[in-house]
């Protein structure tokens, strides 16, 4: 069962964007399912850093967009992405230690996340974006 559905809701009408935005969400049901099923610490780990590299692709992606098209609120946006992309590390390294261990509230944290980010702040630059063509 997916922990987030694909919705209108993150839908930012940027087939580039959307569908880089969908493929996290696939990840992130992906390990959801595997939670779910018991899977093994190692097939956890590998999809926990599939995640990571992929946001990273997708951030990385987005803020090159921002840099072409002078978004005026770059730094704020850049700022999330990169709070994110220390948290999930940090949690990533440390279930890979032993010292944290999968589990829901993680999966909730990053389901919110996501969500959150999606709506609220990515959907701030979609007038900006599709103003400069990038759709
Ligand atoms: Fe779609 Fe700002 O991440």
């Amino acid at each position: 069962m997916p922990i987030i559905n694909w919705s209108e809701e993150l839908e930012l009408g940027i087939e580039v964007i959307d569908s880089q935005h969908k493929k996290l969400v696939e990840i992130i049901n992906e390990l959801h399912d595997a939670m779910r099923a018991g899977r093994s610490g190692e097939k956890m780990d590998e999809i926990i850093s599939r995640l990571l590299d992929y946001a990273v692709y997708h951030f990385n992606a987005e803020e090159k967009f921002m840099q072409e098209t002078a978004y005026s609120f770059y730094d704020q946006h850049k700022n999330e992405h990169e709070n994110f992309k220390k948290t999930f590390q940090q949690k990533l390294e440390d279930i890979k230690s032993g010292k944290l261990v999968f589990s829901v509230e993680i999966m909730t944290y990053l389901k919110n996340w996501l969500a959150y980010h999606i709506t609220k702040t990515d959907r701030n630059y979609a007038p900006h974006f599709k103003k400069h063509n990038i759709n």
